[in-house]
């Protein structure tokens, strides 16, 4: 049993819980990456780290469902018990989440519920608000709702550029999520099922 990672972009956090489910030898490691578009980042950074990658372009397919249940044959193949959402950005359906259910997570920068959707970081940032930071949360059929399970808060100082602001984000992201990721697999944290 393992974990697979969602990612559509850059894929920092892919690389992050990666390299962390290796070095801390996690009983359940990150085995897979699934990703949806193609030429992104985080393919380069899978075939770096030798984690193995699979591409599915939604628009190959008839609809959400057939798509869906293409990702989840691969799945269920690779016995992957936990999906992990890393920049994916598509809601998950009913297929992925009637078969995973509670045991889907997300990370989402800013806290939520403020500033859910896309261009959370930029968003907070021009508000502005003086604090905002990292969720992480159950998945469910909404865009970045579903029970939280942490969260960090990160200041907007004067002196931050949206810049500076967006990497105080990307470092809090990475040092929470593997956190949270290990404490569900180890059981620490308990499934939303
Ligand atoms: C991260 O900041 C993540 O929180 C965000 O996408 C970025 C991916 O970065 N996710 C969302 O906004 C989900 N609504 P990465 O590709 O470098 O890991």
């Amino acid at each position: 049993m393992s974990i697979a990672v969602f990612a559509s972009g850059n894929g920092s956090n892919f690389q992050v819980l990666a390299e962390r489910s290796r070095s801390q030898q996690w009983p359940e490691p990150v085995s897979l990456l699934i990703c949806d578009r193609p030429g992104a980042k985080v393919l380069e950074r899978a075939e770096q780290l030798d984690v193995p990658s699979a591409s599915f372009i939604p628009k190959h397919y008839s609809g959400k469902a057939e798509y869906e249940q293409e990702i989840l044959e691969l799945l269920l193949r690779k016995q992957i018990k936990w999906i992990v959402l890393a920049g994916y950005m598509r809601l998950i359906g009913p297929t992925l989440l009637t078969a995973y259910s509670g045991r889907i997570v997300n990370i989402h920068p800013s806290l939520l519920p403020a500033f859910p959707g896309k261009n959370a970081i930029k968003q907070a940032f021009h508000y502005p608000v003086k604090v905002s930071g990292v969720t992480v949360h159950f998945v469910d059929e909404g865009i970045d709702t579903g029970p939280i399970i942490a969260q960090v808060p990160v200041q907007i100082d004067e002196t931050d550029t949206l810049e500076s602001f967006a990497a105080k984000i990307h470092r809090a992201e990475h040092q929470l999520y593997p956190k949270v990721v290990r404490d569900l697999i180890t059981g620490k944290i308990r499934t939303q099922e």
